[in-house]
């Protein structure tokens, strides 16, 4: 069902972990699973992401599409993360199954928060970031399941 990538970031996952006075910090829940994902970024002069953090209380394929996420944005530029997509993500993990596409959304919208946390802590604008959801179904109408 998961692909040997998506096996391999779930049992290894990479950067793991805080950062100590992090440049942005994100952190997007799922109000429907209750999994959470925490991003820290620590930002260089540049706006380059010089070093990146995760910690993620949720499912397999969010760890994995977390630490997949993590390692796309590292020694990019804000506006370069800012194109790291779900989608990106989950075709860098050779594909998830479509009940755990989802799941990928908590990554891109935690790198969202952390680089608009850092907007916000330096005053500046980043353009084309729109203010993250602090959960990813937010604005959906009320489902019933
Ligand atoms: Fe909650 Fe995967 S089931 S993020």
């Amino acid at each position: 069902m998961y692909s040997d990538k998506v096996m391999d970031h779930f049992q290894n996952p990479r950067n793991v972990g805080e950062i100590e006075n992090a440049s942005g910090i994100g952190t997007v829940g799922n109000a429907k699973c209750g999994d959470i994902m925490r991003i820290y970024f620590d930002i260089d002069e540049n706006q380059v992401i010089r070093d990146v953090k995760f910690k993620t209380f949720g499912c397999g394929a969010a760890v994995a599409t977390s630490s997949m996420a993590t390692e796309l944005v590292k020694g990019k530029t804000i506006y370069e993360a800012l194109e790291v997509t779900n989608k990106a993500v989950m075709e860098a993990l050779d594909g998830l199954p479509p009940v755990k596409v989802h799941c990928s959304l908590l990554a891109e919208e935690a790198i969202h928060a952390a680089l608009w946390d850092y907007a916000e802590k330096n005053d500046i604008k980043i353009d084309g970031l729109q203010k993250p959801k602090s959960d990813i179904h937010e604005g959906e109408e009320e489902e019933e399941y």
